[in-house]
């Protein structure tokens, strides 16, 4: 399965793709965390990437594009779930058009649905493994032991593009930029709404809903 994963900053992506990836056997491919590493190695990519970032405007396409496109050419034989990418009409048209070079198609897209007002109390409340990836919330998905990451041991940070100010711009260039993504993929393709304010294991169930009728038998009965 080669599946996009679409949504306002703080709608779930990361959290429902982790669970996707476990239970499909699927590639996480995450723009934001590849330029999170890039950071924080410190690369040319990185630091083009930085400003951006920390203003919560998009980094330019061209930048995003090429850093993609090899890890999902890569990932389209085993399958993939993609997070934060495409986030443009421009973006999503370089995708098909990459991958039906390959004779390949994004077989469906899953947009998660929040109001603004819940990604506010999401935003502020998460912390992030910087080694693992893995993704918490102080209330509603808190790690076993305060502070640390339940898969690899490593202290939670909280990542320095969740302040209210910057969240807020967050949302809005996801308004003006990315919105005009889900009207292109309702146009071309597979498409889902998915209502995402509802605890995370409600929203995978509906997630999984969607994705157990397409994928292969064998894959469907593990359990998260
Ligand atoms: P990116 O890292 O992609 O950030 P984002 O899209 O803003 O999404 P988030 O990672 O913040 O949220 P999420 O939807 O994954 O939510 P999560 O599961 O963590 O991008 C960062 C920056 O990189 C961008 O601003 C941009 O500058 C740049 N960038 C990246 N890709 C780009 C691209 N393609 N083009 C240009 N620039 C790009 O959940 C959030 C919190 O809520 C967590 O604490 C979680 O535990 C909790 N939670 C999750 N689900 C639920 C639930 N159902 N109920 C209660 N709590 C929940």
């Amino acid at each position: 399965m080669r599946i996009v994963l679409l949504g306002a900053p703080g709608a779930g992506k990361g959290t429902q793709c982790k669970r996707i990836v476990s239970k499909y056997g699927l590639l996480h491919l995450s723009s934001g965390d590849i330029l999170r590493q890039e950071r924080s190695a410190g690369t040319e990519l990185g630091k083009k990437a930085q400003g951006y970032m920390d203003s919560g405007a998009l980094v330019p396409d061209e930048i995003i594009v090429e850093m993609m496109a090899g890890a999902i050419i890569k990932a389209s034989e085993s399958g993939f779930v993609l997070d934060g990418f495409p986030r443009t009409v421009d973006q999503a048209a370089q995708l098909d058009k990459s991958l039906k070079s390959s004779g390949k198609k994004i077989d469906a897209v899953l947009s998660l649905q929040i109001d603004d007002k819940v990604v506010a109390q999401r935003m502020t409340g998460r912390r992030s493994c910087p080694k693992c990836g893995a993704v918490y919330h102080i209330e509603n998905l808190k790690p076993k032991v305060n502070g640390i990451c339940d898969g690899c041991g490593s202290k939670l940070i909280q990542r320095p593009d969740d302040t209210p100010e910057v969240v807020a711009n967050r949302l809005r260039t996801y308004h003006q930029q990315t919105k005009p993504v889900v009207d292109y993929y309702k146009k071309n393709g597979t498409f889902y709404d998915i209502d995402a304010n509802s605890d995370a294991s409600d929203v995978t169930a509906l997630v999984i809903g969607h994705l157990d009728k397409m994928a292969p038998v064998g894959s469907r009965c593990r359990i998260l």
